[in-house]
């Protein structure tokens, strides 16, 4: 019903303008579109190559489609490099200033505890001493009168395209001269925890601080290296990520199929100067309540 009083309409309109306007009217677009066509394309090959790329990302802003009710009216441009497809693991350089990294650590400074470990079934903290020596403090982003936590969390959903809801509070460290944490999987395997009513799909570490010398995050399974049962978990061996304040480090747990990558086996390495500032999110399957 809608569409058909609207081409009534229409057709009114057009008897009132009379054809000859009409003729003229269609000459004048058809030079304009052939001579502006031809204009653009001249002027884009003129433009050197990098020119061209940079204008890429305006014009894609110009291109915004109409969004659903839960996307978002702005196209998202995170700057990552690949570090390792075994693990999935991406670095997301200036992720944060250094403004937000000092206020996520003052936040933190005053709550630290001594970092604890989930346990295996039958395992007792005496046999883990000394395998996490790190301090820390879990804060959620809605504690944070500043907001910063928030605008750092939305800015992590946007860049592992997991929703919010599905992260844990954040859990802020400290790594002092010497502190540690040995090689270890973020993922639960249920034959050695048990059954988990949720999983850990991915880690986003944000590096709050620079560290002098030490304190790598390491992959020592990185491509499938090392892996022939030799490897003592202590070892700070294979694919190393410098530390650097602001910088982010995600890698995925799970492979596409939901089972635990072997390659995602990760530790921190000892801070030998300095000290480490680190902020960890974990990303689970399931919607979090926090
Ligand atoms: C999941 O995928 C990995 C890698 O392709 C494979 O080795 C493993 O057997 C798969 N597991 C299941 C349960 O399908």
């Amino acid at each position: 019903m809608k569409s058909k009083s609207i081409r009534g309409n229409w057709s009114l309109k057009t008897k009132k303008f009379g054809s000859i306007p009409v003729i003229f009217l269609c000459i004048f677009f058809f030079l304009s579109g052939f001579f502006g066509s031809s204009l653009f394309s001249k002027s884009q090959d003129d433009r050197p190559r990098s020119r061209f790329l940079e204008s890429t990302n305006e014009a894609t802003q110009n291109n915004l489609l109409p969004a659903g009710e839960s996307g978002d009216n702005s196209i998202t441009s995170i700057p990552f490099q690949i570090l390792s497809w075994k693990p999935r693991a991406l670095y997301f350089p200036n992720f944060a200033n250094s403004e937000q990294c000092e206020s996520i650590i003052e936040m933190a400074r005053g709550g630290l505890e001594p970092s604890i470990l989930a346990l295996r079934e039958g395992e007792t903290e005496e046999q883990t001493k000394g395998v996490r020596t790190s301090s820390g403090m879990f804060i959620s982003a809605s504690e944070d009168k500043t907001g910063i936590l928030y605008a750092i969390e939305e800015k992590i959903s946007r860049a592992t395209r997991i929703p919010r809801v599905n992260g844990e509070a954040f859990n802020i460290l400290r790594y002092e001269v010497g502190q540690r944490y040995m090689s270890h999987y973020d993922a639960f395997n249920p034959a050695e925890y048990g059954p988990q009513k949720s999983q850990r799909i991915a880690s986003f570490l944000l590096y709050l601080s620079d560290v002098e010398e030490g304190g790598e995050t390491m992959f020592p399974f990185e491509n499938g290296l090392n892996m022939d049962g030799s490897y003592g978990y202590e070892d700070c061996i294979g694919l190393k990520v410098r530390p650097r304040q602001g910088d982010g480090l995600l890698f995925y747990s799970l492979l596409h199929n939901g089972t635990i990558d072997p390659t995602s086996l990760h530790g921190s390495c000892p801070v030998i100067k300095g000290e480490k500032w680190v902020a960890t999110k974990w990303i689970r399957d399931q919607e979090q309540d926090d």
